[in-house]
Parts: structure tokens; sequence; C-alpha cells
């Protein structure tokens, strides 16, 4: 029945469906097809690096700030995390970190990401030399006992898999048509587990900066608790250690939480004027900026994880329908990639009980 897994589909080209896409391709046959559909024009998810348009060498990570690798996890993650030392895509954080935050876990080590933070997930994508569609937007997915998976997008392409693993924010997931909405009614302790996972949200901001402007600040991350709106800033090169003066640089702004909220359903770039004028008071002598990237991130951070955290569900077996991602762990590196893994391991359990049936 090798052939039954043949076909495998990653909705969401995050560092959950990267890394599990990297993983199934060195665990399953070499002829197995893996494709990834993102509904965004480049990988990364919520790891995503944004370029200036005045000059694109000079970028900003909007998402993902730095990696935390805790205690709990250095044995275990040791090779995976050498290797990114290894080829650059990791880097000790050096840089100063001020202000009131979680920053100081006993043992924690922190890393930043030299080339942008998508940069992790594109390494995880090379690896997989997976089949990439992106402005691929997945509204509805099909399946009935025994058959394939049907996935259809707001742009009209219809495809079957044997496998779809579905990695978009849970209340995403929650919005699916098709016979996976059925499927999900269908088993209420599941339905209730998806239905109370919960997200923060936040609005982010980068601020671009032409060579040779003055950024002197003794920080390379400050978390700011006296501002209404504004709870972090970064300057992303100084942060990333990569500050050039004859480079461009860029400010990276993050809200807090219930400003998120209040200004949940309101455009991003009215947003922009409220948030700048507040990063004004944050730092009254801020250069102007060349150009300045809003962005609103609805599902920013898991507030309340899937009960039990187990990494992913199985919503079907016969097809396998999975889903997963950081709801299912939680929002870090590490909690990725425990998703990643658990996926990984059932779909080579039923690869397994498939072979070995003898049909
Ligand atoms: C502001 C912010 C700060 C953060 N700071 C840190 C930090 O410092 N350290 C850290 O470790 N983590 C941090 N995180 C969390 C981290 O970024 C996430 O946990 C991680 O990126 C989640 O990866 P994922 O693949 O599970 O989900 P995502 O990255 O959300 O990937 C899901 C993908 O699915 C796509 N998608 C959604 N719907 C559809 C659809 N219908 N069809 C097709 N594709 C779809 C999306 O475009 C997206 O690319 C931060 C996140 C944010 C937003
Ligand atoms: C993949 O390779 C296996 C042998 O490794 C073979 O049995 C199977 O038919 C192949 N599947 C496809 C779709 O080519
Ligand atoms: C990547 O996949 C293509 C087919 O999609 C194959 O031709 C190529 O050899 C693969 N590359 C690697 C490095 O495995
Ligand atoms: C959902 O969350 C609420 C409160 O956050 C809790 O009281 C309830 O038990 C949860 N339900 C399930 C099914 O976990
Ligand atoms: C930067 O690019 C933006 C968008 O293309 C444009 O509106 C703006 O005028 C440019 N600014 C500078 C200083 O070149
Ligand atoms: C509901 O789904 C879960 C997760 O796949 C499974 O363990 C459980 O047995 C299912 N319950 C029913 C009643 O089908």
């Amino acid at each position: 029945m090798l052939q039954k897994m043949a076909k495998v589909l990653l909705v969401g080209s995050g560092l959950t469906g990267s890394a599990t896409a990297a993983l199934l391709r060195q665990k399953l046959p070499e002829n197995t097809s893996i494709s990834v559909w993102d509904k965004a024009r480049g990988a990364g998810g919520r790891m995503s690096t944004s370029r200036c348009p005045n000059d694109s060498s000079i970028t900003v990570d909007l998402g993902a700030q730095y990696i935390t690798l805790t205690q709990e996890y250095k044995a275990k993650r040791k090779s995976l995390y050498d290797e990114l030392q290894t080829q650059g895509i990791l880097a000790p954080l050096t840089g100063q970190i001020e202000g009131p935050n979680s920053f100081d876990q006993p043992g924690a080590e922190h890393f930043v990401t030299p080339k942008g933070s998508s940069s992790l997930v594109k390494f995880f994508l090379q690896k997989a030399n997976a089949s990439m569609k992106n402005e691929c937007l997945v509204t509805e997915v099909s399946f009935s006992d025994g058959g394939q998976v049907s996935v259809t997008t707001r742009e009209d392409l219809t495809e079957s898999f044997d496998v779809v693993v579905i990695t978009m924010p849970v209340p995403q997931i929650l919005q699916l048509r098709g016979s996976i909405h059925d499927c999900i009614n269908s088993n209420s302790s599941v339905k209730k587990n998806l239905q109370n996972v919960s997200y923060s949200s936040r609005y982010a901001l980068g601020l671009f900066f032409p060579p040779q402007t003055n950024l002197k600040y003794p920080w390379s991350a400050k978390y700011i608790s006296d501002n209404p709106c504004v709870r972090y800033i970064a300057l992303d090169q100084v942060k990333r250690g990569t500050a050039d003066p004859n480079q461009g640089q860029s400010l990276a702004v993050h809200t807090n939480v219930p400003f998120g909220l209040a200004h949940l359903e309101e455009d991003v770039n009215s947003v922009k004027d409220e948030l700048l004028a507040n990063v004004r008071k944050v730092l009254p002598d801020l250069p102007e900026p060349m150009f300045v990237k809003p962005q609103k991130w609805r599902y920013s951070q898991v507030h309340k994880a899937y009960e039990g955290r187990p990494g992913c569900v199985t919503l079907s077996t016969n097809p396998l329908v999975i889903v997963a991602g950081d709801g299912f762990s939680g929002s870090t590196f590490d909690g990725c990639l425990d998703s990643a893994e658990t996926v990984v391991k059932i779909i080579q359990e039923n690869l397994h009980t498939s072979t070995s049936s003898g049909l």
C-alpha cells in the first residue's frame, strides 16, 4: 500500500508545515509527492521577514523575534541547533534586551536569525524539496471513508491527496467548508477542544531607514510597559548582530494585546498612524523612516493551547487528515517542531499499518 502514501499535502508554509515537510522527506519513500500550499505570497507564516520597497536589502521581522532554547529541549534538539548555527541560520543573541519581560528563564539560551526569521522556515522547505504553491487559500476539504481527500482553494483549484495536514491557526481550521466540517461536528470532544484554542492579537509595524541614519540606542530590543499601545521595539539589525552603518536599518514594533483586541476589526492602514504616534512618544528623537509597513496579527501567539497539548489531532485515519500547528503545542520554535514530529509519527504509523495489512 505504499502508493497510498504517494501524495501528501501540507496546508500552510509556516514553521510547522515546513518542518513537517522536511521530516516527511527524510522518513517517507523517495517517490512520495509532498506539496505545500499557502495563502500568502511567500513562505514563513508568523516567521515572516518583510523587505523595504525602496531598498530590498533592508528587512524586518514582524513576527517571531528570537528563539529560546529552554533546558527541557537542550539534549533533545542539540544536533538541529548545531546544524542551524553551522549554516548561519541561528546565532546566539548577544544584544541588550531591556525592560520587564519573561526573558530570563533559568538555563535558557536565546538565538537570533541573522538572515531574518523566514530563513528558518526556508531551511526546512529546502530540505523538503516540496512542490510549493503560494497564493492558494484553501476553503474546502472533503473526504469519505476509504477515499482520497479533495482540497479546493479560493482560486478554484481542486486536487486530491492521500494525506492532508492542516497547519493554519485553529479558528481558521474551524472555518473550512466541506466534509471536514461535519467530521469535526461529529466528535464533540474534538470540536469543544478546537473551539477552546485561543490566540492573542496584536499589531506590528516595520520602520525602514536609509543607510547612515543615526539610530543610537543602548538596547537592541526593549519591552515597554508604560505606553497604552507599544509593548516591544527592536533595532532589527542590531538584534540580529548584523548592523552595518553602510546598510539601511529597520525598527520592529509590536503593540500590546489590549490595543490589538480593541482595534482588531479596523483597517490596518488606519491603525498605522495611531501606532506611529505612540512610537514617537516612546522614541521622541526617532528620525523619519523612508517606509512604514503595518501588519495585523489576528492570531499572534497561542494563549490557550489544545487540551493536553497533543502536538496534533487526527480527524480521519482513512484517508489520513491531521490538524497541527502551534495551537496544539505552544508558540515557540520547539513547540512547532514538537507538532511536526507528532504528525510525522502518525503518518509513519499509518503507513506501517497499511503496509502490513497485506491488502
Ligand atoms: C508578533 C509575534 C511575535 C512572536 N514572537 C516569537 C518569538 O519571539 N519566539 C518564538 O519562538 N515564537 C514567536 N512567535 C510565535 C511563532 O511565530 C509561531 O508560533 C510560529 O511561527 C507558528 O508557526 P505555524 O506554522 O504553526 O503557524 P503559522 O506560521 O501561522 O503558519 C500557518 C500558515 O498557514 C497559512 N494559511 C492560513 N490559512 C490558510 C488557508 N486557508 N489556506 C492556505 N494557507 C493558509 C498562513 O499564511 C501561514 O503561512 C511570535 C508570533 C508573533 C505573531
Ligand atoms: C514508490 O516506490 C515504491 C517502491 O519503493 C513502489 O512500490 C511504489 O509503487 C512507488 N509509487 C509510485 C507512486 O511511484
Ligand atoms: C526534488 O524533486 C524533484 C521532483 O519533484 C526531483 O527531480 C529532484 O531530483 C529532487 N531533488 C532532490 C535534491 O532530491
Ligand atoms: C474551555 O475553556 C473553559 C475556560 O477557559 C473551561 O472552563 C472549559 O472546561 C474548557 N472546555 C474544554 C472542553 O476543555
Ligand atoms: C518608498 O517606497 C514607497 C512605496 O513604493 C513610496 O511610496 C515612497 O515614496 C518611497 N519613499 C522613498 C523615500 O523613496
Ligand atoms: C474523537 O477524535 C479523537 C481524536 O482523533 C479520538 O481519539 C476519539 O476516539 C474520537 N471520538 C469519537 C467518539 O469518535
